[in-house]
């Protein structure tokens, strides 16, 4: 049988002069996560938000904080989210040190995701995959909202469900009810998706994604 389908509204596509109304919308149609793009501008070439913003919004909802950094050597700013984050998910790509960032991450008594770049194999992850609890397949080239889904990552995903019957795969780019029931057929189980969600009918949208 197949895990229960998480919904992660991705708060980039939301409306930033609005947050809190717009998290309290998602949290009250039935989302689960809520998945946080940390961009700095280095790693992926655009800029988002940072913790003060994390922190400003952690009050006002109960959702799950799915932390996705985009940043060059993560390392030294893990630290950071103690207070603002769930789950923190590292790129595979952007540190030298992937074991030892996930050791720092687990020691903040967080949970550990390894996200992949759409080129990247999941052989990367050969000797770390029992030491995390998700992995997050992206689906679109990282950095920015509303690019279509790279149907090939379906095979990457069908092969690590294959390598790791238990573990939380999220996929992240370009998910909408299509692109989203054919990852949870490869073997998904947490859907990020922004533009879908965050154009409008909320509560429709994050149903189509349960189904
Ligand atoms: C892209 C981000 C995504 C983005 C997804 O780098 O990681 O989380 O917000 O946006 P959509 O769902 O619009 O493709
Ligand atoms: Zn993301």
């Amino acid at each position: 049988m197949g895990k229960k389908i998480i919904v992660a509204p991705s708060l980039l596509a939301a409306d930033f002069s609005n947050l809190k109304k717009e998290i309290q919308e998602v949290e009250n149609f039935g989302a689960d996560f809520l998945h946080l793009d940390v961009m700095d501008g280095n790693f992926v070439p655009n800029i988002s938000f940072g913790t003060p913003v994390l922190k400003a919004i952690r009050p006002h909802t109960s959702l799950v904080f799915d932390v996705h950094l985009m940043v060059e050597d993560p390392c030294h700013l893990i630290h950071l989210f103690k207070d603002c984050a769930d789950i923190i998910t590292v790129h595979a790509e952007s540190t030298k040190h992937l074991n030892r960032t996930i050791q720092l991450i687990k020691s903040m008594e967080k949970k550990v995701g390894v996200a992949l770049n759409p080129s990247t194999p999941l052989d990367v992850l050969k000797y770390d995959l029992n030491n995390i609890d998700m992995v997050l397949i992206m689906t679109v080239n990282p950095g920015f909202g509303g690019q279509k889904f790279i149907p090939e990552m379906l095979t990457k995903i069908k092969e690590l469900r294959k390598l790791a019957p238990k573990i939380d795969i999220e996929v992240d780019g370009g998910i909408n009810n299509e692109t989203g029931k054919l990852a949870v057929e490869a073997g998904a189980n947490i859907l990020v998706a922004g533009s879908y969600i965050f154009s409008g009918d909320y509560q429709n949208k994050i149903n189509s994604l349960k189904l």
